[in-house]
Protein backbone atom coordinates (compact mmCIF):
# COMPACT_ATOMS: atom_id res chain seq x y z
CA UNK A 1 0.00 0.00 0.00
CA UNK A 2 2.75 2.15 1.15
CA UNK A 3 4.08 1.63 -2.89
CA UNK A 4 0.92 2.66 -4.28
CA UNK A 5 0.50 5.92 -2.32
CA UNK A 6 3.88 7.02 -2.83
CA UNK A 7 3.83 6.38 -6.63
CA UNK A 8 0.51 7.81 -6.89
CA UNK A 9 1.56 11.08 -5.35
CA UNK A 10 4.95 11.03 -7.18
CA UNK A 11 3.65 11.00 -10.28
CA UNK A 12 0.53 12.95 -9.99
CA UNK A 13 -2.22 10.10 -9.35
CA UNK A 14 -3.82 11.29 -5.90
CA UNK A 15 -2.31 13.66 -3.64
CA UNK A 16 -2.98 13.99 0.08
CA UNK A 17 -5.68 17.21 0.20
CA UNK A 18 -5.15 20.87 1.12
CA UNK A 19 -1.48 19.40 1.50
CA UNK A 20 0.09 23.17 2.33
CA UNK A 21 -2.44 23.63 5.60
CA UNK A 22 -1.20 20.44 6.40
CA UNK A 23 -3.66 18.43 4.78
CA UNK A 24 -7.15 17.81 6.40
CA UNK A 25 -7.83 13.96 7.38
CA UNK A 26 -8.99 11.54 4.92
CA UNK A 27 -9.01 14.07 1.75
CA UNK A 28 -7.27 13.20 -1.56
CA UNK A 29 -7.43 14.93 -4.49
CA UNK A 30 -7.03 13.68 -7.73
CA UNK A 31 -4.12 14.99 -9.51
CA UNK A 32 -3.39 15.53 -13.58
CA UNK A 33 -2.98 11.33 -13.94
CA UNK A 34 -5.84 10.05 -11.46
CA UNK A 35 -8.62 12.48 -13.03
CA UNK A 36 -7.79 10.56 -16.58
CA UNK A 37 -8.12 6.77 -15.00
CA UNK A 38 -11.09 8.11 -12.60
CA UNK A 39 -12.65 9.38 -15.69
CA UNK A 40 -11.76 6.93 -17.81
CA UNK A 41 -13.27 4.30 -16.00
CA UNK A 42 -16.46 6.04 -15.41
CA UNK A 43 -16.73 6.79 -18.99
CA UNK A 44 -16.18 2.96 -19.43
CA UNK A 45 -19.15 2.45 -17.06
CA UNK A 46 -21.41 4.57 -18.82
CA UNK A 47 -20.66 3.52 -22.33
CA UNK A 48 -21.15 -0.67 -20.55
CA UNK A 49 -24.42 0.32 -18.57
CA UNK A 50 -26.27 3.10 -20.16
CA UNK A 51 -24.96 4.37 -23.66
CA UNK A 52 -24.89 0.50 -25.10
CA UNK A 53 -28.45 -0.46 -23.90
CA UNK A 54 -32.22 0.80 -24.68
CA UNK A 55 -33.22 -0.38 -21.32
CA UNK A 56 -31.38 2.27 -19.21
CA UNK A 57 -31.56 6.08 -18.91
CA UNK A 58 -29.32 8.93 -16.92
CA UNK A 59 -29.10 12.05 -14.77
CA UNK A 60 -27.34 13.62 -12.69
CA UNK A 61 -28.73 15.14 -9.92
CA UNK A 62 -28.18 17.97 -7.09
CA UNK A 63 -26.25 16.95 -4.49
CA UNK A 64 -28.03 18.60 -1.73
CA UNK A 65 -31.54 17.45 -1.70
CA UNK A 66 -35.27 18.72 -0.23
CA UNK A 67 -34.39 17.62 3.62
CA UNK A 68 -37.87 15.78 3.14
CA UNK A 69 -36.05 13.33 0.91
CA UNK A 70 -34.07 12.09 3.79
CA UNK A 71 -37.03 11.56 6.32
CA UNK A 72 -38.93 9.49 3.44
CA UNK A 73 -36.00 7.71 2.58
CA UNK A 74 -35.34 6.48 6.45
CA UNK A 75 -31.85 8.01 6.32
CA UNK A 76 -32.90 10.57 8.94
CA UNK A 77 -33.49 7.61 11.53
CA UNK A 78 -31.58 4.60 10.18
CA UNK A 79 -28.72 5.55 8.48
CA UNK A 80 -26.11 5.73 11.36
CA UNK A 81 -23.46 3.89 13.21
CA UNK A 82 -23.15 3.23 16.68
CA UNK A 83 -20.36 5.57 18.20
CA UNK A 84 -18.17 5.41 21.17
CA UNK A 85 -16.27 7.66 23.01
CA UNK A 86 -13.31 7.15 25.36
CA UNK A 87 -13.70 8.80 28.09
CA UNK A 88 -10.07 9.14 29.11
CA UNK A 89 -8.61 9.95 25.71
CA UNK A 90 -11.88 11.53 24.08
CA UNK A 91 -11.06 9.26 21.35
CA UNK A 92 -14.13 7.95 19.12
CA UNK A 93 -14.54 4.60 17.39
CA UNK A 94 -17.69 2.40 15.80
CA UNK A 95 -18.83 0.30 18.53
CA UNK A 96 -19.36 -2.61 16.33
CA UNK A 97 -15.52 -2.31 15.01
CA UNK A 98 -13.84 -2.76 18.19
CA UNK A 99 -12.82 -6.12 19.92
CA UNK A 100 -12.58 -5.33 23.21
CA UNK A 101 -14.42 -2.97 25.89
CA UNK A 102 -11.31 -0.56 26.20
CA UNK A 103 -10.23 1.93 24.54
CA UNK A 104 -7.49 0.75 21.86
CA UNK A 105 -5.81 3.98 21.99
CA UNK A 106 -5.26 4.29 25.62
CA UNK A 107 -7.05 1.63 27.72
CA UNK A 108 -9.36 3.69 29.18
CA UNK A 109 -13.22 3.47 30.09
CA UNK A 110 -15.23 3.71 27.00
CA UNK A 111 -19.03 5.64 27.28
CA UNK A 112 -22.30 4.28 26.35
CA UNK A 113 -22.43 4.02 22.90
CA UNK A 114 -24.85 5.96 20.70
CA UNK A 115 -25.99 6.44 17.27
CA UNK A 116 -24.76 9.06 15.11
CA UNK A 117 -26.11 9.79 11.68
CA UNK A 118 -23.68 9.83 8.90
CA UNK A 119 -24.95 12.48 7.42
CA UNK A 120 -23.52 15.80 6.97
CA UNK A 121 -25.37 18.43 7.63
CA UNK A 122 -25.17 22.02 5.84
CA UNK A 123 -27.40 25.04 6.06
CA UNK A 124 -29.35 26.81 3.02
CA UNK A 125 -29.27 30.63 2.83
CA UNK A 126 -28.18 33.20 5.75
CA UNK A 127 -29.41 32.30 8.70
CA UNK A 128 -27.80 28.70 9.98
CA UNK A 129 -30.95 27.98 12.44
CA UNK A 130 -32.71 24.39 12.73
CA UNK A 131 -35.15 25.47 9.82
CA UNK A 132 -32.47 25.66 7.45
CA UNK A 133 -31.33 22.45 7.96
CA UNK A 134 -30.42 20.31 4.92
CA UNK A 135 -27.78 17.25 4.02
CA UNK A 136 -25.14 16.50 1.79
CA UNK A 137 -26.48 13.16 -0.18
CA UNK A 138 -25.13 10.23 1.66
CA UNK A 139 -26.36 7.96 -1.67
CA UNK A 140 -26.66 9.09 -5.23
CA UNK A 141 -29.52 6.85 -5.56
CA UNK A 142 -32.26 8.90 -4.08
CA UNK A 143 -32.43 10.82 -6.40
CA UNK A 144 -33.02 8.25 -9.01
CA UNK A 145 -36.89 7.52 -6.95
CA UNK A 146 -37.24 11.17 -6.37
CA UNK A 147 -37.10 11.78 -10.14
CA UNK A 148 -38.44 8.62 -11.35
CA UNK A 149 -41.74 10.03 -12.52
CA UNK A 150 -40.50 12.52 -14.07
CA UNK A 151 -37.44 10.54 -16.38
CA UNK A 152 -40.79 8.64 -17.12
CA UNK A 153 -43.10 11.30 -18.09
CA UNK A 154 -40.61 12.33 -20.42
CA UNK A 155 -39.55 8.79 -22.14
CA UNK A 156 -41.17 6.54 -23.32
CA UNK A 157 -39.88 3.52 -21.16
CA UNK A 158 -41.33 0.09 -19.49
CA UNK A 159 -40.61 -1.91 -17.08
CA UNK A 160 -37.96 -3.31 -17.24
CA UNK A 161 -35.77 0.02 -16.97
CA UNK A 162 -32.83 1.14 -15.18
CA UNK A 163 -31.74 5.23 -13.98
CA UNK A 164 -28.24 5.01 -13.71
CA UNK A 165 -26.25 8.36 -12.24
CA UNK A 166 -22.73 8.95 -11.79
CA UNK A 167 -21.80 11.51 -8.77
CA UNK A 168 -20.93 12.41 -5.35
CA UNK A 169 -21.93 11.31 -1.90
CA UNK A 170 -21.04 12.26 1.66
CA UNK A 171 -20.93 10.79 4.54
CA UNK A 172 -19.62 11.41 8.08
CA UNK A 173 -17.71 8.59 8.53
CA UNK A 174 -16.23 8.06 12.14
CA UNK A 175 -13.28 5.43 11.07
CA UNK A 176 -11.82 6.39 8.12
CA UNK A 177 -8.81 5.08 6.67
CA UNK A 178 -6.80 3.12 4.01
CA UNK A 179 -5.69 6.14 1.59
CA UNK A 180 -8.69 6.55 -0.80
CA UNK A 181 -10.65 3.60 0.64
CA UNK A 182 -12.54 4.88 3.17
CA UNK A 183 -13.35 8.99 3.10
CA UNK A 184 -15.51 11.25 3.63
CA UNK A 185 -16.10 12.43 0.21
CA UNK A 186 -16.69 10.27 -2.46
CA UNK A 187 -18.26 9.50 -6.15
CA UNK A 188 -20.64 6.59 -6.91
CA UNK A 189 -21.78 4.93 -9.80
CA UNK A 190 -25.18 3.67 -8.99
CA UNK A 191 -28.81 1.77 -11.07
CA UNK A 192 -31.87 1.84 -9.99
CA UNK A 193 -33.40 -1.02 -12.05
CA UNK A 194 -37.04 -1.02 -12.18
CA UNK A 195 -38.89 -3.61 -12.92
CA UNK A 196 -42.82 -4.82 -12.23
CA UNK A 197 -44.25 -5.92 -8.67
CA UNK A 198 -42.89 -9.65 -8.74
CA UNK A 199 -44.99 -12.51 -8.63
CA UNK A 200 -43.10 -14.83 -6.95
CA UNK A 201 -39.50 -15.34 -5.19
CA UNK A 202 -38.15 -16.14 -8.56
CA UNK A 203 -39.12 -13.14 -10.17
CA UNK A 204 -36.83 -10.68 -8.69
CA UNK A 205 -33.97 -13.50 -8.27
CA UNK A 206 -33.72 -13.75 -11.87
CA UNK A 207 -33.14 -9.80 -12.17
CA UNK A 208 -30.83 -9.79 -9.24
CA UNK A 209 -29.27 -12.61 -10.61
CA UNK A 210 -28.43 -10.72 -14.10
CA UNK A 211 -26.95 -8.01 -12.50
CA UNK A 212 -24.72 -10.62 -10.28
CA UNK A 213 -23.30 -11.87 -14.20
CA UNK A 214 -22.52 -8.01 -14.89
CA UNK A 215 -20.75 -6.82 -11.76
CA UNK A 216 -18.57 -10.54 -12.60
CA UNK A 217 -18.07 -8.74 -16.55
CA UNK A 218 -17.07 -5.38 -15.30
CA UNK A 219 -14.54 -6.59 -12.93
CA UNK A 220 -13.44 -8.51 -15.76
CA UNK A 221 -13.36 -4.99 -17.62
CA UNK A 222 -11.17 -3.84 -14.64
CA UNK A 223 -8.95 -6.67 -15.27
CA UNK A 224 -9.23 -7.78 -11.57
CA UNK A 225 -8.18 -11.67 -11.01
CA UNK A 226 -11.40 -13.43 -10.16
CA UNK A 227 -9.35 -14.93 -7.42
CA UNK A 228 -9.25 -11.41 -5.74
CA UNK A 229 -12.59 -11.31 -5.86
CA UNK A 230 -15.37 -12.57 -2.93
CA UNK A 231 -19.03 -12.36 -2.93
CA UNK A 232 -20.20 -11.35 0.63
CA UNK A 233 -24.16 -12.77 1.45
CA UNK A 234 -24.92 -9.92 4.24
CA UNK A 235 -26.61 -11.53 6.83
CA UNK A 236 -30.65 -10.54 7.52
CA UNK A 237 -29.00 -8.63 10.94
CA UNK A 238 -27.03 -6.45 8.96
CA UNK A 239 -29.05 -5.32 5.90
CA UNK A 240 -29.60 -2.00 5.37
CA UNK A 241 -33.22 -0.92 6.31
CA UNK A 242 -34.35 -0.21 2.78
CA UNK A 243 -32.78 -4.53 2.04
CA UNK A 244 -34.74 -7.75 1.88
CA UNK A 245 -31.15 -9.14 -0.13
CA UNK A 246 -27.85 -7.85 -0.57
CA UNK A 247 -24.18 -9.09 -1.60
CA UNK A 248 -21.25 -7.12 -1.26
CA UNK A 249 -18.54 -7.80 -3.63
CA UNK A 250 -15.39 -8.02 -1.43
CA UNK A 251 -11.50 -7.49 -3.12
CA UNK A 252 -8.31 -8.46 -1.54
CA UNK A 253 -6.53 -5.22 -1.11
CA UNK A 254 -2.76 -4.79 0.41
CA UNK A 255 -5.34 -3.80 3.82
CA UNK A 256 -7.34 -7.31 3.71
CA UNK A 257 -10.39 -8.28 1.97
CA UNK A 258 -13.24 -5.49 2.29
CA UNK A 259 -16.15 -4.02 0.41
CA UNK A 260 -15.83 -2.89 -3.18
CA UNK A 261 -18.98 -3.38 -4.61
CA UNK A 262 -23.02 -3.99 -3.48
CA UNK A 263 -25.93 -5.41 -5.24
CA UNK A 264 -29.05 -4.99 -3.42
CA UNK A 265 -32.85 -6.07 -3.51
CA UNK A 266 -34.19 -2.59 -2.89
CA UNK A 267 -38.04 -3.97 -3.26
CA UNK A 268 -40.33 -0.89 -3.82
CA UNK A 269 -39.28 0.51 -0.24
CA UNK A 270 -38.34 3.88 -1.74
CA UNK A 271 -40.93 4.14 -4.43
CA UNK A 272 -43.55 3.63 -1.73
CA UNK A 273 -41.86 6.27 0.80
CA UNK A 274 -41.75 9.16 -1.69
CA UNK A 275 -45.34 8.68 -3.49
CA UNK A 276 -48.63 8.22 -2.13
CA UNK A 277 -49.70 6.97 -5.12
CA UNK A 278 -48.37 3.74 -7.60
CA UNK A 279 -46.11 6.13 -10.07
CA UNK A 280 -46.14 3.50 -13.02
CA UNK A 281 -49.15 3.61 -15.40
CA UNK A 282 -49.25 1.12 -18.30
CA UNK A 283 -52.34 1.32 -20.52
CA UNK A 284 -54.58 -1.24 -19.76
CA UNK A 285 -52.93 -2.23 -16.38
CA UNK A 286 -53.42 -0.94 -12.88
CA UNK A 287 -50.82 1.45 -11.59
CA UNK A 288 -48.31 -0.02 -9.60
CA UNK A 289 -45.07 0.56 -7.48
CA UNK A 290 -41.62 -0.87 -8.85
CA UNK A 291 -39.75 -2.90 -7.79
CA UNK A 292 -36.15 -2.61 -7.98
CA UNK A 293 -32.70 -3.72 -8.09
CA UNK A 294 -29.77 -1.76 -7.11
CA UNK A 295 -26.07 -2.76 -8.20
CA UNK A 296 -23.54 0.17 -6.82
CA UNK A 297 -19.84 1.08 -7.10
CA UNK A 298 -17.64 3.16 -5.47
CA UNK A 299 -15.63 5.08 -8.26
CA UNK A 300 -12.52 5.52 -5.82
CA UNK A 301 -12.80 2.15 -4.46
CA UNK A 302 -12.21 1.14 -7.84
CA UNK A 303 -9.41 3.50 -8.96
CA UNK A 304 -7.55 1.65 -5.55
CA UNK A 305 -8.64 -1.71 -6.82
CA UNK A 306 -7.43 -0.95 -10.33
CA UNK A 307 -3.60 0.64 -9.26
CA UNK A 308 -3.73 -2.50 -6.66
CA UNK A 309 -4.36 -4.93 -9.18
CA UNK A 310 -1.87 -3.29 -11.96
CA UNK A 311 0.98 -2.53 -9.78
CA UNK A 312 3.81 -4.78 -10.68
CA UNK A 313 7.87 -5.14 -9.74
CA UNK A 314 9.74 -6.00 -12.35
CA UNK A 315 13.35 -7.31 -12.71
CA UNK A 316 14.47 -3.41 -13.52
CA UNK A 317 11.35 -1.90 -13.73
CA UNK A 318 7.66 -0.77 -11.97
CA UNK A 319 4.67 -0.77 -14.06
CA UNK A 320 1.41 -0.11 -14.20
CA UNK A 321 -0.30 -3.32 -16.48
CA UNK A 322 -3.78 -1.13 -16.74
CA UNK A 323 -6.22 -1.94 -19.02
CA UNK A 324 -5.34 0.26 -21.61
CA UNK A 325 -8.60 1.97 -22.22
CA UNK A 326 -8.08 2.98 -18.73
CA UNK A 327 -4.52 3.83 -18.91
CA UNK A 328 -4.46 7.90 -18.23
CA UNK A 329 -2.00 8.20 -21.72
CA UNK A 330 -2.43 5.85 -24.35
CA UNK A 331 0.45 6.25 -26.11
CA UNK A 332 3.63 8.43 -25.52
CA UNK A 333 5.91 10.06 -28.08
CA UNK A 334 9.49 10.61 -28.15
CA UNK A 335 12.32 11.96 -30.65
CA UNK A 336 15.21 9.91 -30.54
CA UNK A 337 17.62 12.42 -29.42
CA UNK A 338 16.44 16.08 -28.17
CA UNK A 339 19.06 17.94 -30.08
CA UNK A 340 18.38 16.96 -34.01
CA UNK A 341 15.68 19.26 -34.73
CA UNK A 342 14.66 16.84 -37.64
CA UNK A 343 13.58 14.34 -35.42
CA UNK A 344 11.84 16.34 -32.71
CA UNK A 345 9.51 18.40 -35.76
CA UNK A 346 8.93 14.34 -37.01
CA UNK A 347 7.76 13.26 -33.78
CA UNK A 348 5.69 16.69 -32.65
CA UNK A 349 3.64 16.40 -35.64
CA UNK A 350 2.68 12.84 -34.62
CA UNK A 351 2.25 13.76 -31.50
CA UNK A 352 -0.36 16.37 -32.32
CA UNK A 353 -1.84 14.25 -34.67
CA UNK A 354 -2.23 11.72 -32.13
CA UNK A 355 -3.53 14.45 -29.37
CA UNK A 356 -6.55 15.48 -31.33
CA UNK A 357 -8.01 11.63 -30.88
CA UNK A 358 -6.67 10.96 -27.57
CA UNK A 359 -4.56 11.34 -24.16
CA UNK A 360 -0.86 11.38 -25.45
CA UNK A 361 2.31 12.37 -23.29
CA UNK A 362 5.54 13.77 -24.87
CA UNK A 363 9.03 12.80 -23.13
CA UNK A 364 12.16 14.14 -24.66
CA UNK A 365 14.57 13.84 -21.69
CA UNK A 366 17.28 11.61 -20.97
CA UNK A 367 17.77 8.38 -22.31
CA UNK A 368 14.77 5.97 -24.59
CA UNK A 369 15.59 3.43 -21.53
CA UNK A 370 14.79 5.77 -18.84
CA UNK A 371 11.74 7.36 -20.81
CA UNK A 372 10.26 3.77 -21.07
CA UNK A 373 10.32 2.87 -17.45
CA UNK A 374 8.79 6.68 -16.75
CA UNK A 375 6.22 5.59 -18.76
CA UNK A 376 5.56 1.80 -17.40
CA UNK A 377 5.26 3.38 -13.81
CA UNK A 378 2.05 5.37 -15.31
CA UNK A 379 0.39 2.21 -17.47
CA UNK A 380 1.50 4.16 -20.51
CA UNK A 381 0.41 0.97 -22.70
CA UNK A 382 2.73 2.10 -26.24
CA UNK A 383 5.27 4.55 -26.39
CA UNK A 384 6.31 5.79 -30.42
CA UNK A 385 9.98 6.37 -31.31
CA UNK A 386 10.92 8.58 -33.87
CA UNK A 387 14.61 7.77 -35.29
CA UNK A 388 16.78 8.65 -38.10
CA UNK A 389 14.89 5.74 -40.09
CA UNK A 390 11.73 7.50 -39.73
CA UNK A 391 12.82 10.25 -42.40
CA UNK A 392 13.45 7.64 -44.62
CA UNK A 393 10.46 5.40 -44.15
CA UNK A 394 7.86 7.02 -42.62
CA UNK A 395 7.79 4.27 -40.05
CA UNK A 396 8.17 4.47 -36.37
CA UNK A 397 9.17 2.51 -33.22
CA UNK A 398 6.52 1.28 -31.01
CA UNK A 399 7.11 -0.62 -27.77
CA UNK A 400 4.71 -2.42 -26.37
CA UNK A 401 4.95 -1.76 -21.60
CA UNK A 402 3.57 -5.14 -21.08
CA UNK A 403 6.09 -7.53 -23.44
CA UNK A 404 8.14 -4.89 -24.13
CA UNK A 405 8.73 -5.99 -27.78
CA UNK A 406 9.09 -3.10 -30.42
CA UNK A 407 7.47 -3.07 -33.75
CA UNK A 408 7.89 -0.79 -37.03
CA UNK A 409 4.47 0.61 -37.64
CA UNK A 410 3.85 2.65 -40.57
CA UNK A 411 3.11 6.31 -39.50
CA UNK A 412 -0.05 6.51 -41.78
CA UNK A 413 -1.45 3.51 -39.94
CA UNK A 414 -0.34 4.64 -36.23
CA UNK A 415 -3.88 5.69 -35.35
CA UNK A 416 -5.96 2.73 -36.00
CA UNK A 417 -3.24 0.54 -34.99
CA UNK A 418 -3.60 2.58 -31.62
CA UNK A 419 -7.72 2.67 -31.93
CA UNK A 420 -7.32 -1.03 -32.35
CA UNK A 421 -5.74 -1.57 -29.06
CA UNK A 422 -7.60 0.79 -26.79
CA UNK A 423 -10.82 -0.24 -27.51
N1 LIG B 1 -27.08 3.20 -2.54
C1 LIG B 1 -26.52 2.12 -1.82
C2 LIG B 1 -25.30 2.48 -1.14
O1 LIG B 1 -24.92 3.63 -1.04
P1 LIG B 1 -23.27 1.46 0.17
O2 LIG B 1 -22.81 0.03 0.28
O3 LIG B 1 -23.44 2.21 1.43
O4 LIG B 1 -24.62 1.40 -0.66
C3 LIG B 1 -22.07 1.82 -2.12
O5 LIG B 1 -22.27 2.24 -0.79
C4 LIG B 1 -20.60 1.85 -2.50
O6 LIG B 1 -20.08 3.18 -2.27
C5 LIG B 1 -19.71 0.94 -1.65
O7 LIG B 1 -19.74 -0.38 -2.12
C6 LIG B 1 -18.36 1.61 -1.83
O8 LIG B 1 -17.78 1.22 -3.05
C7 LIG B 1 -18.71 3.09 -1.90
N2 LIG B 1 -18.53 3.74 -0.57
C8 LIG B 1 -19.38 3.71 0.48
N3 LIG B 1 -18.89 4.43 1.51
C9 LIG B 1 -17.69 4.92 1.11
C10 LIG B 1 -16.69 5.76 1.71
N4 LIG B 1 -16.85 6.27 2.94
N5 LIG B 1 -15.58 6.05 1.00
C11 LIG B 1 -15.40 5.57 -0.26
N6 LIG B 1 -16.32 4.80 -0.89
C12 LIG B 1 -17.45 4.47 -0.22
Amino acid sequence: MEKIVSLCKCRGFIFPGSEIYGGLSNSWDYGPLGVELKNNIKQWWWKKFVQTRSDMVGIDAALIMNPKVWEASGHLKEFSDPLVECKKCHHRFRADELTEKKCPDCKGELAEAKQFNLMFKTFIGPSDDGENVAYFRPETAQAMFVDFKNVLDSSRLKLPFGIAQIGKAFRNEITLGNFIFRTREFEQMEIEYFFAPPDNEHDWQRIFEEWRAQMHSWFKDLGLAPEHIHELEVAPEKLAHYSKRTIDFEYDFPFGKSELYGLAYRTDFDLKNHYSEPPYREEGIAAVYPHCIEPTWGVDRSVLAVLCEAYAEESERVVLKLPAPLAPYKAAVFPLLKNKPELVVRAREIFEGLQKEMMVAWDERGNIGKRYFAQDEIGTPYCITVDFETLQDNAVTVRDRDTMTQERIQIANLSEFLRDKLV
